[in-house]
This record gives C-alpha cells, sequence and structure tokens, in this order.
C-alpha cells in the first residue's frame, strides 16, 4: 500500500484503521477478520485509545484486544499502533466528559504503564494527548509526553481535538523545555466543512471541544511539514453510504452548503463508478500536505470497500471541482 511518513522517521501506511469499536461492538471474530485483511492489503498503521470501550461498559478493551491480536500473529513490529491519554473515564461504568481523566502529570505517567500492558509492548509507537485539557498547564501536559519519549516509553507524540494555536502553543513549550514535539494531530475531517458554529459548540473539561480540523489547520501544515494530520471520522459514521443516517447537526455537517458539497461528491462517485466513501477517500491521499485518512469498518466489505480508494486516481480538474463545491 501507499506510504506516509510521520515524525519524519516512520513509515506508515497511507491509510490508518481505527480500532475503536474492535473487541467490543465489532465482535472479536469479525474484528480479527478485519485486521486480518487490513494487514494483507499492506496496513501497518492502526489507532485505539486507552478509553475505547468504555461506552460498552469496558474501557481499554480495544487496546486489549489489539494487544492479544498482535502476540497471537507475531506482527508487532511491522506495525505502527497509536493510542491516547485524557478522555478515559474516573468513575466506572459512567463515560461522561465531565469525569474524563484530563492530561495532567501523574495521570499521563500511570496511563501510559497501563496502555503498554493492555498492547503488551515495550513502547508506544504514537502517543496522542486525546483532547486539550485546559484545566491542566499545557507546559505540564507537554512535558509528561515530552519525558515518556526521552524515556524511550513512547515514540512519535501528536495531540487530538485541538486549536491550531494550541497545537504551536504546545511546540513552543516543548521546545522551550528541551522535549519532544507534538508531530502528528489528529482532527475529525472529511469532504465537507463543519459549519464554523460546531467549532467549539461542546464544552468540556471546563472548556471548549474543537474536533475538526479547519482551514487554520492546513495553513499551519503547509509551513510546518514535519506535522501531519490524521483525519478521523471522514466517511461521517457511515452517513455518506446510508441514506437512513442524514449528517449529524451536532458533529456540524447538517447545513446547507454541506448538502450542496455531498451532491457534488455523488455525481463525481457515478462517473468515476466509484462510491462516496471511496471518492473521499482518494481525494484526501491526494492532498498536499499530506493527510492520513482514519476510518472505521465493521465489517471485511466495509473494509475492502476503503482499500480500494488507494488504487483509485482522479485527474487534477475532477480534484479542482471536489475542492471547489
Ligand atoms: N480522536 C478522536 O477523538 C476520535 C473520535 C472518533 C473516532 N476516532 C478514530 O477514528 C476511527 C474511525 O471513526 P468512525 O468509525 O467513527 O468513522 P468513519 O470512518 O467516518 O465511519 C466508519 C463507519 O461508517 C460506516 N460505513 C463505512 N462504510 C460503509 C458502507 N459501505 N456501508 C454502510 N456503512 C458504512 C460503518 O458504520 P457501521 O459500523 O454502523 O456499519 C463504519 O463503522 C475510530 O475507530 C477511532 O480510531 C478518533
Amino acid at each position: 500500500m501507499l506510504t506516509r511518513t510521520i515524525g519524519n522517521r516512520r513509515n506508515v501506511s497511507a491509510l490508518c484503521l481505527g480500532a475503536m469499536n474492535f473487541g467490543a461492538s465489532t465482535d472479536p471474530e469479525t474484528a480479527t477478520k478485519i485486521l486480518d485483511r487490513f494487514v494483507e492489503a499492506g496496513g501497518t498503521f492502526i489507532d485505539t485509545a486507552n478509553n475505547y470501550g468504555q461506552w460498552h461498559g469496558q474501557p481499554g478493551r480495544s487496546e486489549e484486544f489489539l494487544g492479544n491480536w498482535m502476540r497471537e500473529r507475531g506482527n508487532r513490529d511491522q506495525l505502527t499502533v497509536a493510542t491516547k491519554v485524557g478522555a478515559r473515564s474516573t468513575v466506572p461504568g459512567d463515560p461522561g466528559d465531565e469525569h474524563w481523566e484530563g492530561l495532567g502529570a501523574e495521570t499521563i505517567e500511570n496511563a501510559v504503564k497501563q496502555s503498554l500492558e493492555r498492547l503488551r509492548v515495550e513502547r508506544i509507537d504514537l502517543y496522542y494527548a486525546h483532547i486539550d485539557d485546559r484545566r491542566t498547564p499545557l507546559e505540564q501536559t507537554v512535558g509528561a509526553l515530552g519525558s515518556l519519549a526521552k524515556e524511550g516509553l513512547v515514540d512519535v507524540i501528536g495531540c487530538s481535538n485541538t486549536t491550531s494555536w494550541r497545537l504551536e502553543r504546545a511546540r513552543q513549550l516543548a521546545t522551550d523545555q528541551g522535549v519532544a514535539r507534538y508531530e502528528v494531530i489528529q482532527q475529525r475531517h472529511t469532504y465537507l466543512w463543519a459549519s464554523p458554529l460546531a467549532q467549539g459548540a461542546e464544552r468540556r473539561l471546563g472548556s471548549r471541544h474543537f474536533p475538526h480540523a479547519t482551514t487554520e489547520h492546513f495553513d499551519y501544515l503547509e509551513e510546518h511539514r514535519d506535522v501531519t494530520l490524521v483525519a478521523y471520522a471522514p466517511l461521517v459514521e457511515g452517513s455518506y453510504a446510508r441514506p437512513e443516517r442524514p449528517f449529524r447537526a451536532e458533529r456540524g455537517y447538517a447545513h446547507p452548503t454541506a448538502y450542496v458539497r455531498f451532491e457534488e461528491l455523488r455525481k463525481v462517485a457515478n462517473e468515476l463508478g466509484a462510491t462516496p466513501n471511496q471518492v473521499v477517500l482518494a481525494w484526501m491521499l491526494q492532498k498536499d500536505p499530506a493527510v492520513i485518512p482514519l476510518f472505521g469498518a465493521s465489517s471485511v466489505d466495509q473494509l475492502d470497500e476503503a482499500l480500494a480508494a488507494v488504487d483509485l486516481d482522479i485527474d487534477e480538474e475532477t480534484i479542482e471541482r471536489l475542492d471547489q463545491a
């Protein structure tokens, strides 16, 4: 499969597979088939978090499932597995965001040990701050993650659900402290632009939650080629493929401009004999600076559909049409 470089040193597949539901709502047998097929197709980049599974009463289930699968397959060294800290609930059975663990130094030190154990690895390849915890001084979070990199417990570090100005501030604070800087940012991103009103509409951890990639992020990425965007939920959680699953207002996509863009997407998909999902992934893969789509699949058929996007070549004129819609 096509590859990308993250952190100026790790080669990863250009598609990243989300393991959020694996072992929980995606049953172990199906999840195993999906993972095996992804690897067989050349996939090497897999995403999880220390809280995945908590909506099903099993926080850490996804990490644990991946850890066991890698041990059984003996393929750990061929993979880049990303995990995250910050959004795990401190109250068993209540995943509400008011209970999130946050990004204090002690929390990070404990969380990384538990993730290493569940994943059954010596080092985490890519470790993200899952959220922007504004209750904790940013220098503390940056220092704690930087120390983990110094100790060799994590390789590349990154952040998620973070504005571009906070990303830049974190990187400056890391430079001041002489520790590793964030080199990956993971944001919600698809072919549709989110309404600006959706940005920061959700209040979390005493602050606002900024999940989407914005034009400011792209401006930042153009000037900072050592930072890579990983785009989560590029398939809008199935809304392109399922008419019965409309765009959700709380995700910021239920507005007139989004529908105009969706119409153009459908036209292009028809012309190319592809599905809208495939066009979105292929469009992203052709972007400069690089964007790594991080998608989910709950069946091997869904996975195969996404994998085929790697071979879908969209000419420049059509890319321009998609961009301008
Ligand atoms: N950093 C963060 O805060 C954050 C937040 C959310 C997610 N993530 C990461 O992003 C990954 C992907 O998230 P996601 O799964 O929500 O996003 P997604 O890729 O937008 O959606 C995937 C879902 O779309 C549906 N789908 C895909 N192809 C389909 C088809 N051909 N027909 C019908 N339905 C289809 C499936 O839903 P069904 O399963 O219902 O069939 C599938 O599970 C997660 O696993 C996680 O690793 C990160």
